[in-house]
């Protein structure tokens, strides 16, 4: 895989010889990184998986994508579940609700490619949920035990589950329903530490998610307000999680994952970007993004990694108008380099803030 071109500044000091976290495997699967990316819907495609694992995550995965339209072969999700065989280790992500259902789309996708087939079960959203899928299935501790054991006996790929705490704090049941998937086969969770009911508010609750840890022997994957280096490895050195997925904490600062991967490795803190670094980065995502898409559909979907690089430069309001109208390279570099020009403005760069999500 080609070697990401940004350097980044380095290390202040020499790293330390720190004990390193237990490698993280997935079945028969051994990862080089216990810090994975999340499945994010419009965000985790092709290019932006790619990226990831330039930058160093040791799984990246496709956002979520319907069985149903899996297996009804949609031109459209199909697309969604094309993986580059340069870009791994990589997992789909499949909700539905119907054992055969998820069978067959997990088979399609470890045909495609998939090296791990994820069950989400934490989406919140009404059109999942209202189908008796996502966080609705995890209500069901046998129905979601049924899911992943047919999904576990279609496919030789392993099979993981992604869920929150539970419905609502009155019904936490991951603990539970992580050892029912156990049992069904599944070889590894991720636990969102956030309840169904509060969506993306108020902070994860990593206590809990250390509860599931302690319940199953497979691995546990936490998450939820992912965002500091010191925290990730101290969760991991301290055995209250096997591994984390960075989720928001990587939108508009990729950086964060080559920051967090290092830290967790050798305990080397690389410092930020700078903000000529930081529109580099930028300039590599959106050509990777016309490689896959094409020029014009790249700048249609590369838009907000723009509008997130250029948060607090001078000028940006001007500059973010510019952004909605980009529609070739050309504009990209107009803008970029008229962002690099005016710098960052007296409050600095600011991480953009999200409070939804589908998962
Ligand atoms: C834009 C967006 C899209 C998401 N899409 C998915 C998804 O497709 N599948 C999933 O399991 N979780 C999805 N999630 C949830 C994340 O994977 C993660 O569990 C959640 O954001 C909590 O982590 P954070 O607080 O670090 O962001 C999404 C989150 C965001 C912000």
């Amino acid at each position: 895989m080609a070697v990401m071109s940004i350097a980044g500044p380095a290390s202040t000091a020499p790293p330390p010889t720190l004990p390193a976290p237990a490698r993280l495997r997935v079945g028969r699967l051994e990862l080089d990184s216990p810090v994975l990316i999340a499945p994010m819907v419009g965000i985790t495609d092709a290019p932006f998986r790619r990226l990831a694992r330039e930058l160093g995550a040791g799984l990246v995965s496709a956002e979520m994508t319907a069985a149903e339209a899996v297996v009804r072969l949609i031109p459209r999700t199909l697309e969604l579940l094309s993986f580059d065989p340069e870009v791994r280790p990589v997992a789909a992500q499949l909700v539905g609700c119907d054992p055969g259902v998820m069978a067959e789309a997990a088979a399609i996708c470890a045909a495609r490619g998939a090296m791990v087939v994820d069950v989400n079960l934490g989406c919140p959203v009404p059109r999942v949920i209202g189908r008796g899928s996502g966080a609705a299935l995890a209500r069901d501790v046998n129905a979601t035990a049924r899911v992943v054991q047919a999904m576990v006996e279609a496919v030789d790929v392993p099979v993981t589950a992604k869920m929150r705490l539970g419905w609502d704090h009155a019904s936490i049941n991951a603990p539970e329903l992580s050892r029912a998937l156990e049992d069904a086969g599944c070889a590894m969770v991720t636990v969102h530490g956030r309840t169904r009911a509060q969506r993306y508010q108020g902070q994860a609750d990593w206590a809990e998610i250390a509860r599931v840890k302690r319940a199953v022997r497979i691995p546990v994957v936490g998450s939820g307000d992912v965002t500091d280096v010191r925290e990730i490895r101290r969760r991991l050195l301290a055995g209250e999680v096997d591994g984390v997925v960075i989720a928001r904490g990587a939108l508009g600062n990729l950086w964060f994952i080559r920051q967090a991967v290092r830290h967790v490795a050798t305990g080397e803190l690389l410092p930020d970007l700078g903000f000529a670094d930081r529109i580099a980065l930028t300039r590599h995502h959106l050509d990777l993004l016309i490689d896959h898409h094409g020029e014009a559909r790249a700048l249609v979907v590369g838009r907000k990694y723009v509008a997130w690089t250029i948060r607090g430069c001078n000028g940006a309001a001007r500059l973010r108008a510019m952004v909605q109208t980009l529609v070739s390279r050309a504009d990209l570099d107009v803008i970029l380099d008229q962002a690099l020009e005016a710098g960052l403005g007296p409050g600095g760069w600011f991480h953009p803030v999200f409070t939804s999500g589908e998962g």
